[in-house]
């Protein structure tokens, strides 16, 4: 799709009546074929629709869907062959598993979730086509012009002025408590540095300039005094992907419960050898435990994890849990009003990006530009659809560390769309990132029982 979708001509004569945009992706073995049969049998269904081929519905993602609304789709229809029958063995079953995950961020942003549909529609099925397509289109022509999301897709020049009481409490370091240097630490870090078990060590430290810790790495015990609680400073597993410190292992790491649990996450990922890790970990009151290898660090969050509530996911804050549960019990108008509201104060400095220990693409998908999968400027668009993708993302895989709001100088609450993927992962999938490193990653993984009551 490179152009906004026009009005069709043949179904706009009559002005008074509203006539949707539809958008539908399409597996081109199963419902692509059911529409072209329903064609050849000169079946008779509302021309709104525009349907986009796919290889399979694996291959759907959720930017196809955000860029769609965003160009003037009043809704969206992803279909494909049914379970069992997908050419590619489970394309469907891991499309299906994505797309719960996304009708459950789309609910967190305040998305009208009846102007998205999925469906099985098989290649023999061009009756069931029409009736699926004709249906979802009387209950969009119902719904109207998808108003909000138009806004948000014209708003192409939004005022963008950092707000200044923000931007002064980032740049002065609010009020982020900082502990004393703990010496059982720096003995520790010392005798793991003799005994040639570690080369490096990355830790906070005291900040002479601002008044944030920050981060160092040293080859030597004697270079840093490490600090064991740098309040809400960001997360170090982020360094493990330094081109310049990885070559260098095994490395130390000074880490609390979100920086084991993010390395947990980067190990199920295979992007982090456990035997090139040395953990010295500490608690969330600063009291140093001692030093770990991942085996005891997996062990050592299992214990914490049992002190969790069932419905709760682990890592997250009680004050993310809190406004969460605020939002969600506003109505989705509500929350798309927050949202917009949040997401217009986005100045894409990606500091949110860089902060992040899961984010560890060589390139971003957001500053592609051949092809260009969305809208790349800071403004309406450019933010939602940001915003949104990067929410979907981390969706299985977000700790709660909060980096990323700490490090947002606008002061959006980006831990609360984490909290919310991260508690869709633990009620849909049972699974809790972080938590067990040998897990198979969330959206790598699917089960023929997944979660399909939605489905046409
Ligand atoms: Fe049709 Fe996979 S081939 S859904």
């Amino acid at each position: 799709m490179t152009e906004t979708i026009k009005s069709d001509p043949a179904t706009t004569s009559n002005t008074s009546v509203f006539e949707p945009k539809i958008v539908a992706f399409v597996c081109k073995w199963c419902t692509y074929a059911g529409a072209d049969l329903a064609g050849t049998s000169r079946q008779v269904y509302p021309s709104n629709v525009r349907a986009l081929m796919l290889p399979c519905t694996g291959r759907i993602d959720v930017t196809f869907v955000l860029r769609a609304f965003l160009q003037g789709a009043d809704g969206v229809i992803v279909s494909g062959c049914h379970p069992g029958d997908c050419h590619y063995t489970a394309g469907n079953f891991r499309a299906r598993r994505r797309w719960i995950l996304f009708r459950d961020l789309l609910d967190t942003l305040g998305v009208d979730l009846r102007r998205v549909e999925m469906a099985w529609i098989s290649a023999a099925e061009g009756t069931k086509w029409v009736k699926t397509i004709t249906t979802f289109t009387d209950q969009i022509r119902e719904l109207g012009p998808y108003e909000p999301m138009h806004k948000v897709a014209e708003d192409r020049s939004p005022d963008t002025i950092l707000p200044v009481d923000l931007a002064l409490s980032y740049y002065s370091g609010g009020e982020n408590p900082i502990s004393a240097v703990d010496p059982k630490l720096q003995e520790a870090v010392g005798e793991a540095m003799a005994a040639g078990k570690v080369k490096v060590v990355v830790g906070w430290v005291r900040n002479t300039t601002l008044s944030r810790p920050r981060p160092v790495w040293v080859a030597s015990a004697e270079a840093a005094k490490f600090l064991t609680q740098p309040g809400d400073s960001g997360n170090l597993a982020r360094m493990i992907k330094n081109p310049q410190l990885r070559p260098v292992g095994p490395i130390g790491i000074v880490a609390r419960t979100t920086e084991m649990m993010a390395l947990n996450v980067l190990i199920q990922e295979a992007q982090l050898d456990p035997a090139n890790v040395v953990i010295f970990a500490v608690m969330p009151d600063g009291k140093f435990l001692g030093t770990m290898d991942m085996a005891q660090v997996a062990a050592l969050i299992g214990e914490q994890v049992k002190n969790v509530p069932a419905d709760q996911p682990a890592g997250f804050s009680p004050e993310t849990h809190k406004l969460l549960d605020e939002l969600m019990a506003k109505t989705p108008a509500e929350r798309w009003q927050f949202w917009a509201e949040q997401s217009a104060k986005c100045i894409r400095c990606y500091a949110c990006r860089g902060s992040c220990p899961m984010c560890n693409c060589e390139q971003c998908f957001a500053e592609k530009n051949q092809p260009q999968w969305f809208p790349t400027a800071a403004d309406g668009p450019g933010n939602f659809a940001w915003q949104a993708f990067r929410a979907f993302h981390l969706a299985g895989r977000c700790v709660g560390c909060g980096a990323c709001q700490d490090a947002c100088p606008a002061g959006i609450p980006l831990n609360v769309l984490g909290a919310a993927m991260a508690r869709s992962s633990l009620k849909h999938f049972g699974h809790r990132a972080g938590v067990d490193p040998k897990a198979v990653p969330l959206q790598s993984d699917f089960r023929p029982d997944d979660k399909e009551s939605f489905i046409l």
